[in-house]
């Protein structure tokens, strides 16, 4: 019965420490370009746009649009990036392929902020 508790409490402990380690991940936070590469480029957002992803690349997806709309762009407004970023964010969040392939507009928000 302790041996039993010990056990489930390592168990439990290892599990915190892989989800720490997710968020350890994530923490370090993406930069516009490494978005830009994993997920625009990379066709990370196309995939979840068409619904093929896995969970866990629309987790991914999610996280690295987080990164992107606390980023700073190199140019333009910040409410036009703001809008941007949150249209794309949403829209991954929501699981919404037709919104998402509007939001990520290569050209309008290279345009306007790039
Ligand atoms: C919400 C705005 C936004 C959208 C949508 C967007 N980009 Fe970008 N992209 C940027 C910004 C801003 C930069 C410049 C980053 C910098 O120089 O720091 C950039 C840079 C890039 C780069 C250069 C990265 C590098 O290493 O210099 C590539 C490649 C790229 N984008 C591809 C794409 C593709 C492909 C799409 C569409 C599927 C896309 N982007 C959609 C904002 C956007």
């Amino acid at each position: 019965m302790f041996r039993g508790l010990i056990i489930g409490g390592v168990a439990v402990f290892a599990l915190v420490l892989a989800m720490d380690g997710n968020v350890d991940a994530g923490k370090d936070k993406a930069s516009i370009k490494d978005v830009m590469k994993k997920a625009m480029k990379g066709g990370l957002c196309g995939k979840v746009a068409s619904g093929k992803a896995s969970d866990e690349e629309k987790k991914q997806l999610i996280s690295l649009f987080t990164d992107l709309a606390a980023a700073k762009p190199p140019k333009g407004e910040e409410a036009s990036w703001k809008e941007k970023t949150k249209a794309l964010l949403d829209a991954a969040t929501a699981g919404d392929g037709a919104a998402l392939k509007k939001a990520a507009n290569c050209k309008e928000c290279h345009s306007a902020h790039k």
